[in-house]
């Protein structure tokens, strides 16, 4: 596969915390830390994934002061507009300058029944929009013990990428749902011989360029103490960090994990 550089990318999820104000207060303080910290932006890139109401705070903060933090929605509409009751489109996640937008969270299948075809919906719908999707795959405890780790993730993602669109950017996030929240991450070897799979995946459906030049995060239970050895592995490009993104010492620490390589 070319040799190519891939930007890191460690990413807050932040789920359904943190409201409008709070949202302000929070990205305002990480980038003042980071910036105090002299963190390098291009060297390692910080995003933000706070809930839909937040979106217009965080974007006139952003761009008002020039911050260096990138954002992105949590979810987004198979739909471009019409009836359809509580869902956000893609293209008003656009017009807040979003980069980003989540698709596929465990928690969207678990607890919306969104199958890995809506999942490949949404990534259409992303990248008619000129957004890049962050696509979560991952497997349960009862799928680990029954197909081992790369199975289902795998599956997962090959159904995803059907909705590319060749030569538009994607995220891929392996979060194994059993390490999600549960303070047991996985092991950085384990999560390396899932997103190599992955990748292998990402070159089968998207082709070898895109592969090397494609993003693969590691999501579950991240926090500063592990997020080095993670990156360390070949394969696994940044984090999708849940919990510890909401806290902010934490989730700086998180984003600078060169300083602590090593330790
Ligand atoms: P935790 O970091 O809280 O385990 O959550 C991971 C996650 O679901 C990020 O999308």
């Amino acid at each position: 596969m070319a040799a190519v550089t891939r930007t890191p990318l460690i990413a807050g999820n932040w789920k359904m915390n943190l409201d409008h104000l709070q949202s302000i207060a929070f990205v305002q303080k990480l980038s003042w830390t980071l910036s105090d910290a002299r963190h390098d932006f291009g060297d390692v890139e910080v995003a933000v994934f706070p809930p839909f109401t937040d979106l217009r705070s965080v974007q006139t903060l952003v761009n008002g002061d020039d911050l260096p933090v990138r954002f992105g929605g949590q979810d987004v509409s198979a739909h471009d507009e019409g009836a359809y009751t509580g869902e956000i489109s893609g293209a008003f996640l656009a017009a807040l300058d979003c980069r980003y937008v989540i698709v596929g969270h465990s928690e969207r299948r678990q607890y919306h029944g969104e199958s890995d075809e809506d999942i490949a919906a949404k990534v259409s719908a992303a990248h008619r929009h000129g957004l890049v999707p962050v696509v979560c795959v991952g497997e349960t405890a009862e799928d680990l013990e029954q197909h081992g780790p790369s199975a289902v993730p795998v599956a997962q993602l090959r159904v995803a990428l059907g909705g590319a669109r060749k030569g538009s950017e994607v995220v891929v996030a392996y979060e194994p749902v059993w390490a999600i929240g549960s303070g047991q991450a996985a092991t950085s070897e384990q999560a390396q011989q899932v997103c190599q799979a992955l990748r292998a995946v990402v070159a089968e459906v998207l082709g070898d360029e895109a592969a090397a030049a494609t993003r693969i995060l590691y999501g579950g239970s991240v926090k500063a103490a592990n997020i080095a050895g993670f990156m360390r592995e070949a394969d696994i490009d940044g984090a999708l960090v849940g919990g510890a993104s909401l806290q902010l010492e934490e989730f700086a620490s998180i984003a600078r994990y060169q300083k602590h390589v090593g330790t």
